[in-house]
Formats: C-alpha cells, structure tokens, sequence
C-alpha cells in the first residue's frame, strides 16, 4: 500500500516537469540538471526519512586523508532494511524519463554493485567529499541520480564545475543545496563535482542511484572497482559479503 503511494508521487513528480526544457537544460550543461524540489518534501518525509534514521546503525564510516570523510549504507543493506528507496530505483516510471532524457538504454546496476542503490551520511563536522568524478568502470557509461533526504548543514554544498575538462566551454561552478527532494542528475564521467565540510551541529543525507547503459566490466576494473568501495565507501565485509 505504501509504495503504491510512492509509486503515484513519483510519476506526479515526473508529469509535472516541463519534460522539454528539463532535457535542453541537461544537454545544455553537458549531461547535468539539478531539479530544485521534484519529489515534494511531504513525500520524502514520509516514506525516506524514518528509514535515514533506522539505517544509522548500520553506518560505516570512513576517512581518506585530503579527500574523504563520511558515513556509508551500501546497497545490500538498504536492500534488505529499506525497500522503499528501491521503489524509487526500481519505477519504471523513473527509469522511463532518465531514459528520455538522456537518450541512452539505461539498467539497472547488477546486483553486485554496493553503489547502485546507497545512502551517504555527512554527520560528523568536517565531513565531506573532495572534486571528483563518477568515473565508469563499467563497459558503458554510469549515472548518478542523487536526492536530498536530510539537510541541516547551511555549511554543506554540492558544488559542480559545469564543462571542465570541456574542449570549447568556459567552467561554471554551481554551489548547491540538496534539500529534501532536490535531484541532480549527471553522467558520472563527465561532472566534476565535490562536497563542502559539513559544520558544528549540522546533518546531511542524500540517496545515490546509479544506473548503467552496459553493465559489464572487465575482471580488473571490478576488483578495482571493489577495493575503492570497500576503503572509501562500505567495508571489506559489505562489499565482498555482497558480492557472494
Ligand atoms: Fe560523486
């Protein structure tokens, strides 16, 4: 009953884009739209937020010196204790206009893929990410949906640099909010992208989906791919433990 009432918010959410200009503004900025407030804040609070607060148990926390600071839930665990975020990954209503709107035959990760469906926790002041990209080990291209699930951090930015790397255009950096709901959506090779350091007293969680246009991958790229994830993101254990 209650995800039939997700599943209804999301395709209002979607019928209520101006589908045309949201796919002009993407390919505009060079496969990136940020999408201020597209699931309503009631929703999220709803069905999103008790499962942020029933999943911190479960947290792992890890720091990369000079790059990375922060808390993870991987994709098994929400698999098995939060379903609801899978009702948003797995709608083909959503599936359906990521699809349209980036013109490519997108999937679904395999289910070995800790990322495909997780949650990043910024708790601890100081927390935060370092400019990167999400960078395809797959044999095709990978997105990154990310929605603002908690934001009590005037301090924490999503800040993207639009067009680096770019033969032609000049870089624009947005700085921007993830309020509860907000999207961005982003072909993961070609956004540069960081998080700011999380402030005294403050809170920030948003939901990452990936998606993948080829979900195969060459042998050493996965155990790359593994190793990155189980020090930078979820453990030894959740990674390999997910993988068997
Ligand atoms: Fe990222």
């Amino acid at each position: 009953m209650q995800a039939t009432g997700l599943e209804e918010a999301i395709a209002r959410a979607i019928a209520a884009l101006d589908f045309g200009r949201v796919r002009k503004e993407y390919w505009d900025q060079n496969e990136c739209i940020y999408l201020k407030g597209f699931l309503p804040q009631a929703v999220v609070e709803q069905y999103f937020v008790p499962q942020v607060e029933n999943l911190k148990p479960e947290l792992n926390r890890n720091y990369i010196p000079g790059h990375k600071k922060g808390g993870s839930v991987s994709y098994f665990t929400v698999r098995e204790q939060a379903k609801e975020f899978l009702t948003l990954y797995r709608s083909p209503a959503f599936l359906g206009f990521l699809t349209r709107l980036t013109g490519a035959p997108l999937q679904l990760c395999p289910e070995a893929d800790p990322h495909s469906c997780a949650l990043y926790y910024y708790t601890e002041p100081g927390d935060h990410i370092g400019f990167h990209y999400d960078t395809s080990y797959y044999k095709g291209a990978r997105y990154t949906i990310l929605v603002g699930l908690v934001d009590r951090s005037p301090s924490c930015k999503l800040v993207c640099q639009l067009y680096k790397d770019h033969p032609s255009k000049p870089m624009k950096e947005l700085s921007l909010s993830t309020a509860p709901g907000d999207v961005l959506i982003f072909n993961g090779d070609k956004l540069w992208h960081a998080v700011t350091p999380l402030g005294e007293n403050e809170e920030r969680t948003v939901l990452t989906m990936e998606y993948v246009t080829d979900p195969g991958m060459n042998p050493f790229k996965r155990l790359y791919s593994n190793l990155k994830d189980s020090f930078a993101y979820f453990g030894l254990k959740a990674v390999f433990r997910g993988k068997s």
